[in-house]
């Protein structure tokens, strides 16, 4: 999927990000690059199709329209957005009860697409690092370029070891818990790379910080040609939970401190369907989890 980038120059642009008038910037971004789009799609428009699981996001659909791309055909996967919503009203609630917690902590977002979700936790006291691959990190820097400390962008490559050193977060953390969120981001890495990721987290991050991230079945590996959304991106789904204990099997540290499954959506039924399901699929179809140290 290739991706033009079009600043646009609307007064209300972040400061520096946006010259005064439209300026483009071509920029090709390929298969897990490019699902960064669906999230933000839904989270712009995706309250068309669910009113109800409006998430309120002040900058989606102002980032989307600097990006010429076609949203409607990406709206059209109503699964996809049904889950992009649900999880982002999860990961609100479970952000924003860690946050008053721990006022003055961090939060982190691995694989932060073009996403502002500090504008949902933002305290005045706390700060945010957003991290995504170089080539994503660039579109970002124009968008949602960082301000200092307070909210920084930063590339990272999660497919290697040494992400937490060479994201700095012993200093982001400074001793006090982290909350680092991963969403959308762990079905396309490999099994081995996610769990090295999570024993990463596990072995690093200071009492009581959180990692929350969304997993689907191990069924929905391979099958990314069937979603109406990722299969054009060439995007692949490598990694999905092949039973519910199976995070925590990763260290001895990580402790659930929550799960979720979209399966609440759909009422009774859902939960219904599901637990007929289960000895099939080993673990919700999609579900959100925070893992705690
Ligand atoms: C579906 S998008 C999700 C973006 C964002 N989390 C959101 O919900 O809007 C997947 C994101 O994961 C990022 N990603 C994929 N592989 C990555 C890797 N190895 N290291 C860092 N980021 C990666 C992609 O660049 C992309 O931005």
């Amino acid at each position: 999927m290739e991706t033009s980038l079009r600043r646009c120059g609307r007064s209300h642009c972040p400061p520096g990000a946006v010259p005064p008038e439209c300026l483009l910037r071509q920029t090709r971004l390929q298969a897990v690059r490019a699902t960064l789009l669906i999230p933000l799609v839904a989270r712009a428009h995706g309250a068309r199709c669910y009113p109800w699981l409006d998430c309120l996001d002040a900058d989606a659909a102002h980032l989307l329209s600097c990006l010429q791309s076609d949203a409607e055909t990406l709206l059209q996967d109503r699964l996809v957005v049904l889950n992009v919503l649900w999880r982002t009203h999860v990961l609100k609630a479970w952000g924003r009860e860690f946050f008053a917690r721990h006022p003055h902590a961090a939060g982190v977002n691995l694989g932060c697409g073009l996403s502002n979700h500090f504008q949902w936790f933002d305290n005045g006291h706390n700060r945010w690092l957003d991290a995504d691959l170089p080539e994503v990190l660039a579109l970002r820097e124009q968008l949602l370029p960082g301000q200092g400390e307070h909210r920084h962008n930063a590339g990272i490559d999660l497919s290697g070891d040494g992400w937490w050193d060479a994201l700095e977060l012993d200093r982001w953390a400074a001793g006090a818990p982290l909350w680092l969120l991963c969403e959308g981001v762990l079905m396309y890495l490999p099994p081995e790379r996610v769990r090295a990721l999570l024993r990463e987290f596990a072995q690093r991050a200071p009492p009581d910080s959180v990692l929350v991230l969304d997993a689907m079945s191990h069924r929905a590996i391979g099958q990314s040609r069937w979603s109406a959304s990722v299969g054009p991106t060439g995007a692949e789904f490598r990694w999905g939970l092949q039973h519910g204990g199976e995070l925590l099997q990763a260290h001895p540290r990580l402790r659930q401190a929550g799960m979720r499954s979209v399966s609440e959506c759909y009422g009774a039924a859902g939960a219904a369907f599901e637990a007929l399901c289960l000895p099939w699929t080993g673990a919700p179809l999609y579900a959100m989890h925070a893992l705690r140290v």
